[in-house]
């Protein structure tokens, strides 16, 4: 074996059936889906990279665990094991289960957030975005520059821009900002991590204006991964010293256990100060459940309690990111533009670039996933127009800088024959790219209308 092939640490000991239709078929499917791959059917899809939330494979610990779910209402063991990890590894004094990561978010933000207020993060992911807009508060992006150029390699592209998030505070006063989030890894800007020291640095300033800080931890072991491989000074620290020290500099912290929780569901709202914990227990026990589970049943608890360790282990994390570079280094062997460097959990493929004369308005990143789709089975989703697109105060469209299509891949779940289908389906759709048609939405408009709308092909000529 090459070295420079991590090995696999686990093999396969239990399987799932996928069966493979025709592409005449798919062409059939993706049509009734009225275009948009989240309408398709699970079992016409030969290599779902739809997203890795939830989707990845448990281990056999995992399994074990959870025959052993206590399901009291109150007080469960599994509540006590899923307390302990997350103190472990995040510190944090107080903690709440949530059913998933945006219900943490809402719970949160229902609780902090008033009309006009603003949420700076490095970039906020769709729900997040969608559930401050929801509290009546406006979600500000403060990346650094570099993120918004794809081809750019900087080793902590993920980073806040300091100077962006001290503008800000002068600009509406930190009255206005109820708390700064960040988000490990940048998912929405191509799964990128954030430094340690920009951690310390936003941290600082944070409390230099009394403003809480809350890490958005969903990709929190992917991210300490590259700040091991990255960031100088931490080469021989393990990934779980890196997190707590990660989660040392925060209040809070808002989690989707379906990420680097290795679990199917769940999700993990924690903080330091008893006044965010009296705000939002209230409305866990009214929107999810008792404090002791939040939305999960004891078992899922007790996954998820052994998951956060499994995923901080340094040969999984080998793994897992070597399977996305494995996936980035072959598109871009056959000239497919992607965001560089590699992330963690995904590979977003540049639509700009590959398609330069393509109008925003008629999504050609939906269009690009349609095609894969059609060509080879595949499911990616669009992060782009479709996803960010929105109308401005004066009534016009406002196009996201960034058009990507994402290949997120589910966590211990495919091979890298799977991985050679999906580099294969892409450069045929790559080479045929003339061919591809614009679209428009058909119904389902609004600020969730990735998940929902309907499309059709736009005829030319
Ligand atoms: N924050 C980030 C950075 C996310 O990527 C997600 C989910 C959430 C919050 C919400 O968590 O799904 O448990 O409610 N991202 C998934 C994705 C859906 O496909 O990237 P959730």
């Amino acid at each position: 074996m090459s070295l420079d092939i991590p090995h696999k640490p686990y093999r396969i000991k239990v399987i799932e059936p996928v069966a493979i239709i025709t592409s005449d078929e798919r062409k059939e499917r993706i049509k009734e889906a009225g275009y948009n791959v989240f309408n398709l059917r699970a079992q016409d899809i030969y290599v779902d990279l739809l997203t890795d939330s939830g989707t990845g494979a448990m281990s056999q610990q995992q399994w074990a665990s959870l025959m052993c779910g206590d399901e009291s209402y109150a007080g469960s063991r599994s509540f006590a094991h899923f307390a302990t990890a997350v103190h472990d590894i995040f510190g944090f004094r107080h903690l709440l289960p949530t059913h998933q990561g945006r219900a943490a978010e809402n719970i949160l933000f229902s609780a902090m957030v008033s009309a006009n207020d603003v949420i700076p993060n490095n970039m906020h992911f769709d729900t997040t975005r969608a559930n401050i807009l929801a509290n009546g508060g406006r979600p500000v992006d403060l990346v650094i520059e570099e993120a918004y150029e794809p081809e750019k390699v900087v080793p902590f592209k993920g980073n806040m821009d300091t100077n962006k998030l001290l503008s800000l505070i002068n600009e509406v006063g930190r009255a206005r900002i109820p708390l700064i989030m960040i988000t490990v890894t940048n998912n929405t800007g191509g799964g990128q991590p954030v430094s340690l020291s920009n951690l310390r640095e936003v941290s600082r300033i944070a409390h230099e204006y009394r403003i809480p800080f809350f890490i958005d931890a969903c990709r929190f072991a992917e991210n300490a991964f590259f700040i091991r491989e990255r960031e100088e000074g931490y080469q021989h620290a393990s990934p779980i010293e890196i997190a707590r020290e990660m989660f040392s500099l925060a209040d809070g912290m808002t989690m989707s256990a379906k990420k680097d929780g290795l679990a199917n569901i769940g999700g993990i709202l924690a903080m330091n100060d008893a006044e965010i914990l009296a705000a939002t227990r209230d409305r866990l026990i009214l929107m999810e459940g008792f404090v002791t589970y939040g939305g999960l049943a004891g078992r899922d608890l007790e996954a998820i309690a052994v998951g956060l360790y499994e995923v901080l282990d340094l040969d999984y994390l080998r793994d897992r990111v070597g399977q996305v570079s494995y996936l980035g280094a072959g598109l871009k062997r056959n000239g497919i533009p992607i965001v560089e460097p590699t992330g963690g959990h995904a590979i977003y493929i540049d639509i700009h670039k590959l398609l330069p004369n393509f109008p925003q308005r008629e999504f050609p990143g939906l269009s690009f996933v349609v095609e894969l789709y059609i060509q080879s089975g595949v499911r990616a989703v669009e992060i782009g127009s479709v996803m960010f697109a929105h109308k401005g105060e004066d009534g016009k469209e406002i196009f996201p800088k960034l058009e990507l299509v994402r290949l997120a891949i589910p966590r211990r779940m495919y091979t890298r024959t799977h991985l050679d289908a999906v580099i294969e389906g892409a450069t045929a759709v790559a080479s045929n790219k003339t061919r591809l048609s614009g679209y428009r939405i058909a119904e389902g408009e609004g600020p969730l209308r990735h998940f929902i709308a309907r499309f059709e092909p736009i005829m030319h000529g």
